[in-house]
């Protein structure tokens, strides 16, 4: 096994396959383009944890992702795919860039699931991007940028609900996308409460409430009793434990 690549959250080895890749989850976690940085004890095994079981359950939905199996606590391993730099969010809730950049106050229920594109670049901070933008950079074509907007809204309707079957509101989330060797798209990174806004439908605290990063972004103490919740809310409901 070589280290092929090292992220803020993840590592990423080879296998003697070169279809196959393992992904290591760390405890390292960053906030706002790595101004922030921690450690959150034990995170690396929820989020892996987590996202193998959310990617299962996709794929039991016929979305097509990465995943191929979870070899250990913090290991998955995924399909080889060449990552499309784009970082695609869904919000059903106002929260986040989308207060600070619109003025909508948070928790504002929006009318319609909003689908943005940022351009995965941590040295231009990963800004939104506008769909014209997109052509113009050549990083989709339109008929790529419909499925990417097909694919994500229908991720939303799926994870809307289970994530309400855990009491579980989904606020918002990040998806990352790539191609396999044959151009199939696929879904992939992971879907964590790194990735995702969760608030607790049986806490009215605002700030006790959430159940994701923000609670590290915004310095809200107990993040990781709100991923093992999550975790636990989770896999309880998959009937993995
Ligand atoms: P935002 O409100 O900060 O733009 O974040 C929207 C959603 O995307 C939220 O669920 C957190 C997630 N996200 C990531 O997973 N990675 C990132 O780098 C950023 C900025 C947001």
């Amino acid at each position: 096994m070589k280290k092929l690549y090292e992220g803020k959250a993840k590592i990423i080895y080879t296998t003697s396959d070169p279809e196959i890749l393992l992904t290591q989850f760390k405890d390292d976690v960053t906030a706002f383009n790595s101004s922030k940085r921690g450690i959150i004890p034990g995170k690396g095994e929820i989020n892996c944890q987590i996202s193998s079981a959310l990617f299962k359950w996709l794929e039991s939905k016929n979305i097509a992702t990465h995943f191929i199996d979870q070899p250990a606590h913090r290991e998955m391993r995924v399909r080889a795919v060449k990552i499309v730099p784009i970082e695609v969010v869904v919000r059903n809730i106002a929260a986040g860039s989308l207060c600070r950049q619109t003025g909508l106050i948070e928790g504002k229920i929006l009318s319609f699931p909003l689908v943005e594109f940022y351009l995965k670049n941590d040295e231009l901070g990963d800004p939104l991007l506008t769909r014209d933008r997109l052509l113009l950079l050549e990083l989709a074509s339109q008929k790529q940028l419909e499925q990417l907007q097909s694919i994500a809204l229908k991720i939303n309707q799926y994870l809307t609900e289970f994530f309400a079957s855990c009491q579980i509101t989904l606020v918002d989330f990040k998806l990352e996308f790539g191609l396999d060797s044959q151009g199939n798209l696929l879904l992939a990174d992971e879907i964590s409460p790194d990735t995702c806004r969760l608030w607790d439908q049986q806490t009215k605290n605002l700030r006790d409430r959430v159940l994701d990063k923000d609670r590290f972004r915004h310095d809200l103490g107990k993040v990781e009793a709100a991923y093992q919740q999550v975790q636990q809310r989770v896999l309880e409901k998959l009937g993995i434990r």
